[in-house]
Formats: structure tokens, C-alpha cells, sequence
């Protein structure tokens, strides 16, 4: 078995089962999913991931949308974006490109979008479902990492998985995934965060140890359990190698102590795309639900 854990054939699989709803969708109710991307400003790396999102949403059939509006753009300019696409029958799934500039709430944006359209998995709503154990939408790249360790054949079940970074797009909805009840959970997890203290000490107790802190190279070999499966979601570009992008692990020192590990890039960033799209997929198919379940006229 390989030591690297393969997220560009894995998200090529689910992007084919993906392809084969959406196939469905269209023959047997003419719907085509439609994911509407948001991107306010110029942010470079953002532009990128979202002409991906674009892309991948068009190979696979789904009707693509990206909205692109001026980094000057006001919080009200942007939550009356929303509201259409929230009233946009063509429209399934919104995702509003993160980080946005400071003076936008991303909690006041995240907050209007229709619960039922955000793909994403951040509104309160769709949080709070995970946190019961009854998600509807899950953030994609928790998702992403779980759906890969999962058919990578990595046992998650009574593992101790230790999760460095505690954000509301990965760390924490990870954390809760991991732990709940069902085939990505039943570990025992540890999140560890800027305060936590002596970090390695923790994070050598990890059997699977997930890196997300936005620190280049941060994990060292030293701070890995011999064995360990490490999944690393940097993204940090190396100004010396032409911008190529670098994780948040050391990835020479650890894959020479772990049993298995993500590359960056080629792990989990595919990953967060194909869920992207299975998500858009699920999104579209709860409008189909409601529509059918809904009483015909008497
Ligand atoms: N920025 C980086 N990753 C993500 C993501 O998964 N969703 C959104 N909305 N913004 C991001």
C-alpha cells in the first residue's frame, strides 16, 4: 500500500458519482443542479479555487454561476446578492468565497443565506443539525477528509484523532463529525488551538493527526507518532519555489515517520471540491423533495 494518501483519485471517483445524479436528475426530472459562487475583492488564491469550483461544476453538468463584485462592495450590497439567489429556482447551492474583507460580517452573510441552499454547511441551522447528529450539510472539507480517510481504508472508529486548528470551516465541524455516532465518527478527538500548550505532547498521541492552522511546515517530524496518518490542509504558497503551494506539515521529516500521509498539493483540496459538488447534487435534490412533497392544489 502506497504512503500517500491519494485525494485527486479519490475526488475523481466521487466526482464520477456525482456526474451519474446529476445525469439522473437531468433524464428523469429535467433538473439541473445549479451552484451560484460568490467572490467579493481580488484575493488571488481565492480567485483561483473558485474558477475551480466553476470548472469542475461544468464538467460535471451542473449550471455554474459566479458572481464576482468589487472588494469595496458593502455588506448590504452583497446580503441583497443573497436574497436573490436565495429566490432563484435555478440556483441550488450558494457559496459565498471565504475570507471576506474585514468590514463584511461573514457571520451576517453566512446567517442569510437559505438554510436549504448552503452547500457550504455554516449556516447556524445546518451547524446545529450536525452538532445532533443529523446533518443535512456538511462543511466540504470535513467532509472531504472524512469521505478520504474512509476510502483510503483508514479505521476511524475508537482512534484517537487529534485535529490542530479549530476553525468553523474545518477544525471544529471535523471535531463534532468525528466524534458523533456512525461510520466517519466514533473516535475519540482532541482539538488543540493557539493556546493549547505543549502542542507536541498532544499531537504525538494522535493515531490520526489532521493539520489545519495555516502555519507553512508547522508539523514536524518530531511532533508525529511513529505510525500516525497525517492529513495535512495547508495551503501556503513558497514565495522561493515559484508560489507552489506548501502544507502545514514538514512533509519530508513526516512522511518518513508516518504510515500514511496527504501530499499538498493533490490531498485534501480535491477532496473539498468533489464534496462541493455532491453537496450541490443533495442540494438539488431537497428542492426536488419539497416539491414533490408538497400538496397539489385541491
Ligand atoms: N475558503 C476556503 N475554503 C472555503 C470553503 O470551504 N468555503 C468557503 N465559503 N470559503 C472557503
Amino acid at each position: 500500500m502506497s504512503k500517500l494518501i491519494d485525494g485527486k483519485s479519490v475526488a475523481a471517483q466521487i466526482q464520477s458519482e456525482v456526474q451519474a445524479g446529476v445525469d439522473e436528475l437531468r433524464d428523469e426530472h429535467g433538473i439541473i443542479p445549479g451552484l451560484a459562487v460568490v467572490l467579493v475583492g481580488d484575493d488571488p488564491a481565492s480567485r483561483t479555487y473558485v474558477s475551480m469550483k466553476a470548472k469542475t461544476c461544468v464538467k460535471l453538468g451542473m449550471h455554474s454561476l459566479n458572481e464576482h463584485l468589487p472588494a469595496d462592495t458593502s455588506e448590504s450590497v452583497l446580503l441583497a446578492h443573497i436574497d436573490r439567489l436565495n429566490l432563484d429556482p435555478s440556483i441550488h447551492g450558494i457559496l459565498v468565497q471565504l475570507p471576506l474583507p474585514a468590514r463584511i460580517s461573514a457571520h451576517r452573510v453566512t446567517d442569510r443565506i437559505d438554510p436549504l441552499k448552503d452547500v457550504d454547511g455554516l449556516h447556524p441551522e445546518n451547524a446545529g443539525l450536525l452538532c445532533l447528529g443529523r446533518p443535512r450539510f456538511i462543511p466540504c472539507t470535513p467532509l472531504g477528509i472524512c469521505e478520504l480517510l474512509v476510502r483510503s481504508n483508514v479505521p476511524i472508529k475508537g482512534r484517537h484523532v487529534v485535529i490542530v486548528g479549530r476553525s468553523n470551516l474545518v477544525g471544529r465541524p471535523l471535531s463534532i463529525l468525528m466524534s458523533l455516532r456512525h461510520e466517519f465518527g466514533d473516535a475519540t478527538v482532541t482539538v488543540c488551538h493557539s493556546a493549547s500548550q505543549d502542542l507536541a505532547a498532544v499531537t504525538r498521541l494522535a493515531d490520526i493527526l489532521v493539520v489545519a492552522i495555516g502555519r507553512r511546515e508547522y508539523i514536524r517530524g518530531n511532533m508525529v507518532k511513529p505510525g500516525a496518518v497525517v492529513i495535512d490542509v495547508g495551503t501556503n504558497p513558497a514565495p522561493e519555489a515559484g508560489g507552489k503551494l506548501r502544507g502545514d506539515v514538514a512533509f519530508d521529516e513526516v512522511s518518513a515517520v508516518a504510515s500514511r500521509i496527504t501530499p499538498v498539493p493533490g490531498g485534501v483540496g480535491p477532496m473539498t471540491i468533489a464534496m462541493l459538488m455532491r453537496n450541490t447534487l443533495h442540494a438539488a435534490r431537497l428542492a426536488l423533495a419539497s416539491r414533490t412533497d408538497a400538496p397539489s392544489p385541491a
